[in-house]
């Protein structure tokens, strides 16, 4: 879960340090929007860090985020900025007045790829501002802080990022439902590929809204369909079948062409790593851009990575889902 490093100068916190991975859904997107349940699982290998140090009285919060060349004061922040949201948040849980800090936040996460950028530098920076303030928050807390700025980012969000980012663990989700974490029977290895193509959530989501409003019976029969393999997902991950895991991400892939959040990209890379000897691909996240993942066996990591860069993917993540991720 989130590291946390404190330096103490008389008593209280002079700077605090918090991470969050990324993560992919191995089954469900979309249809999780749509109340169905969704499979996701954390990304360890890539994280977004959050730093708070403390700055000159009267000063108030300044949030600096170098990457993408921002530097926001809170007290002037709009409250559709998402940075500033994250903050706002933190302080009306813990009924705190801003404090006079600086936070800096860095990320490996690709951006708008698939992989929770958003929710994992809200996550980061939500426990950094907590520990700095002298509290601890507990996931499903910090997962509740992240959803309401998971709103600005997304419009719509099923909860489902937030939640897997801050639990940094697999899990098996369903909006409204109490969170149920994944024990994983058999590891298995995951690439990660990336199209290089951003792809905002909200836009893919609201396309497949407007989709669904048009003929909701075709598209509540794709959900239920999308549904059924997460739950046959989940329970082929808990009894450690990692043979039966490829074609479900297959058959997921394939409603997700329907749903029409694929593309020519995404579905080059998914058929490069089938070819390359890849038990399973499917896209990942919203689609239309962003990553796909491929499930491999460990003596063809290479050859799929490889293949999936020669392909047109802009970088190849190798992770291993355990039931400690
Ligand atoms: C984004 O990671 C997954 C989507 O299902 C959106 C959401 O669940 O909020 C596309």
């Amino acid at each position: 879960m989130g590291t946390s490093t404190r330096s103490q100068t008389g008593g209280k916190p002079s700077s605090q340090t918090a991470s969050a991975p990324g993560k992919v859904i191995l089954f469900g997107e979309h249809a999780v929007v749509h109340a169905r349940p969704a499979v996701a699982v954390a990304v360890t290998q890539v994280r977004a860090t959050a730093t708070v140090e403390p700055a000159p009285p009267g000063s108030g919060l300044t949030l600096v985020a170098p990457d993408v060349e921002k530097r926001i004061s809170l007290s002037s922040a709009p409250q559709d900025e998402p940075l500033a949201a994250a903050a706002r948040h933190t302080l009306t849980h813990l009924s705190s007045p801003q404090p006079d800090a600086t936070v800096t936040i860095s990320s490996t996460i690709p951006i708008a790829s698939g992989m929770g950028s958003g929710a994992a530098v809200s996550t980061a920076l939500v426990r950094a501002l907590a520990g700095f303030l002298g509290h601890t928050l507990e996931p499903t807390q910090v997962s509740a802080i992240v959803f309401e700025v998971e709103k600005i980012h997304h419009g719509t969000p099923s909860g489902i990022d937030n939640t897997v980012i801050a639990f940094e663990q697999p899990i098996y989700f369903m909006h409204d439902h109490p969170i149920q974490r994944l024990t994983v029977g058999q590891p298995f290895t995951l690439l990660i590929g990336d199209t290089g193509t951003r792809s905002p959530t909200r836009r893919v989501v609201a396309h497949v809204r407007r989709a669904w409003e048009r003929d909701p019976a075709h598209y509540d029969a794709l959900f239920d369909q999308i549904g059924d393999i997460a739950d046959e997902g989940r329970r082929v991950i808990e009894a450690g079948d990692v043979d039966a895991l490829g074609p479900l991400m297959d058959e997921n892939h394939a409603l997700l062409i329907d749903l029409g959040v694929s593309s020519p990209q995404l579905d080059e890379l998914v058929d490069a790593a089938r070819f390359s000897g890849a038990l399973g691909a499917k896209l990942s996240g919203a689609g239309q851009g962003g990553n796909m993942i491929a499930l491999v066996e460990s003596d063809l990591v290479e050859d799929v990575a490889e293949e999936l860069m020669d392909a047109g993917a802009v970088r190849v993540i190798q992770t291993r889902i355990t039931t400690t991720d």
